[in-house]
């Protein structure tokens, strides 16, 4: 397999003076519960050129004005950063956004996508969607009340696509400068349900002249190469990168000549690895959030990570009754001798590529 077309290199997010180069195109998406600090941290040492964060209430940092919320802030472990931020009330988006700017993060993202009623019941979210108005309105004071670049992350629609009033309001963002546009190309009806429509990138494509960012149902090199093809400048991951640090990794080097590996060990050396993320992972949300919490936090990780693992089920229920990070860590070393009996030996494994290159050999 070899992807020529289109070139997988850096892009550009712009706004007045300012350019920030991502270094390639594939970036990790917004995930409340799944893409917190310590877990954008491992992703950016692997490779991750911009990731999003969990999207954060806007009234949440009204209310917390002068206490110190580490979930708002940024440290420069974590990369390049989009702070995303949800709410239906121009004035406490303001707000927000001029806090998340203060706190480092390099551009912000207005949600108006998320299909979870206790959003949308608020006006937030994909409602927004429903009242074009008022998600212009406050599109604009994000933008009055920062510097750095704004975009919006949203879905086709809330009930049905209506492509005219989303090409019109498509045409009306960019008039106001945002500086991308990321779409899920689903309803909110339809959640996670059925495909993302592809299409939809195509025809918006022709409709800005703004970075284009498709998001849903990434899983393979082949599907973000279709994403680009289509127009997109750029591919958020999001599922898929669940207990899965090294994907971004693994789709570059697949782009960039390489092969696609899937995220199953194969040998010693990639199960070693896999494991060694694991208890990296542990350590940093220990670190970030302390040791109870971080072990809590870690638990739904752990299970990713673990995901169509033999014994992942007696692994995960011994997991929830430890609070401490010696015991995980213990409990993480027990893990590698029972995967270890079902995976090729490295000496096979490299001894089976030479049989191969040596075939290929006579072959030619
Ligand atoms: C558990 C979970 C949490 C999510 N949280 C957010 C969020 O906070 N903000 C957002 O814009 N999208 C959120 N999404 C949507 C994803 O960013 C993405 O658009 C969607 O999952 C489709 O991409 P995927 O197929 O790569 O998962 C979330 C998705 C999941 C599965």
């Amino acid at each position: 397999m070899s992807f020529t077309h289109p070139s997988p290199g850096p892009w550009t997010i712009k706004r007045g003076q300012t350019t920030l180069t991502v270094d390639h195109p594939i970036i990790a998406g917004p995930m409340a519960g799944g893409l917190d600090p310590p877990y954008r941290m491992i992703l950016h040492r692997i490779g991750c050129p911009l990731s999003f964060t969990e999207m954060i209430s806007a009234r949440a940092v009204f209310e917390e004005a002068g206490r110190t919320n580490r979930l708002f802030s940024w440290l420069p472990d974590e990369g390049m950063s989009c702070a995303q931020i949800f709410g239906s009330d121009p004035g406490y988006l303001a707000h927000a956004a001029s806090e998340m700017e203060r706190f480092g993060h390099h551009m912000i993202d207005l949600n108006a996508g998320c299909p979870k009623r206790k959003v949308y019941r608020t006006g937030a979210g994909s409602a927004l969607l429903k009242d074009p108005e008022n998600l212009l309105k406050c599109v604009g004071s994000i933008l009055d009340a920062v510097k750095v670049p704004v975009g919006i992350k949203m879905r086709m629609g809330f009930h049905h696509l209506e492509e005219r009033s989303l090409k019109a309001l498509v045409s009306d963002l960019q008039g106001m400068g945002i500086s991308y546009l990321a779409m899920h190309p689903r309803t909110m009806v339809q959640q996670f349900s059925g495909k993302a429509d592809r299409e939809l990138i195509d025809r918006m494509s022709s409709w800005t002249d703004v970075p284009l960012i498709a998001s849903g149902d990434v899983r393979s090199p082949e599907d973000i190469m279709d994403y680009l093809g289509r127009g997109a400048k750029a591919v958020m991951v999001a599922r898929g990168l669940l207990g899965d640090p090294t994907w971004i990794r693994r789709a570059m080097a697949a782009l960039t000549g390489g092969s696609w590996e899937d995220r199953y060990p194969r040998t010693r050396v990639q199960l070693h690895h896999h494991l060694f993320l694991l208890k990296e992972h542990l350590a940093s949300s220990v670190e970030w959030y302390g040791e109870e919490r971080g072990v809590i936090e870690f638990r739904p990780h752990f299970g990713w990570y673990l995901r169509n693992f033999c014994g992942k089920r007696e692994f995960r229920n011994r997991l929830y009754s430890l609070t401490d990070v010696k015991g995980v860590m213990k409990l993480i070393d027990e893990i590698s001798p029972v995967w270890a009996g079902s995976l090729h030996d490295d000496q096979s494994l490299i001894i089976q590529s030479m049989i191969g290159a040596h075939r290929k050999d006579l072959s030619e």
